[in-house]
């Protein structure tokens, strides 16, 4: 067996167990909602009745729901979380929200949010509700400003758990930051992009931001390879 397969075959196999080590006990981030100052109750060991990947998720979303681990917890109209299909096998991952994803709770429903459900619906032909869609981080930063490192640290450990849930077949990271996250790199995007990386076992494809897009129309040939990529590899 080549090295490279042998490789792809490894990943799989510990992509597998952990599916099957994830369990409602395993969900909480460990936060001690106590230490922190505006909550004071936890929900770390919230029960459910069933453990489909929807429950799962909902947990984490409940954990979270009144996070202040950092300033933008004070800010925020509302947390976005996330939204979509909790099985899908595409989970597109943002940077943050912004005003329009503030006022409404839901990612990627601005302007640049349009585009994405372009790049999803007419592009690769999937509905929008068929996938899943979340940021690194879950608050708006003032101004639309960069994520901080302090923030991007409060925060990354619910993404992580967001996708080991879902365990997607793909992951596509949008923009520097995301990528940059998630690949814990400081290699520009565009060198990342057009060419499958792995995150925790899963492949993740990096490609540019919708909002760079926006300004640099020119981008969408790049994007549109990256995105080709992507649907070779997910089942019809
Ligand atoms: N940009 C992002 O990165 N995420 C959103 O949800 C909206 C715009």
């Amino acid at each position: 067996m080549a090295a490279e397969e042998l490789q792809r075959e490894l990943l799989k196999a510990v992509k597998a167990l952990k599916g099957q080590v994830i369990n409602r006990d395993s969900l909480s981030v460990g936060i001690d909602w106590k230490k922190t100052r505006t909550v004071s109750t936890s929900v770390s060991h919230v029960k459910t009745g069933g453990s489909t990947k929807e429950d799962m998720l909902k947990i984490v979303h409940q954990e979270m729901a009144n996070c202040q681990l950092c300033p933008l917890g004070k800010i925020r109209k509302n947390l976005v979380f996330g939204v979509g299909n909790a099985k899908a096998q595409i989970v597109f991952v943002g940077e943050a929200p912004g005003a329009d994803e503030d006022e409404q709770g839901l990612p990627f429903v601005g302007r640049a949010g349009q585009l994405l459900t372009d790049i999803i619906v007419k592009g690769m032909k999937l509905e929008r509700k068929n996938v899943y869609i979340c940021n690194i981080l879950k608050c708006r930063p003032p101004g639309n400003r960069n994520p901080q490192p302090d923030e991007i640290s409060k925060c990354e450990p619910f993404l992580k758990k967001q996708l080991q849930i879902i365990s997607p077949k793909i992951i596509c990271a949008l923009g520097t930051f995301a990528a940059k996250t998630l690949l814990n790199t400081d290699i520009p995007i565009s060198a990342l992009r057009g060419r499958f990386h792995f995150y925790e076992g899963i492949k993740l494809m990096p490609t540019y931001h919708p909002a760079y897009l926006l300004r640099n129309p020119s981008a969408k040939k790049q994007v549109w390879e990256d995105v080709q990529m992507i649907m070779k590899e997910v089942k019809p």
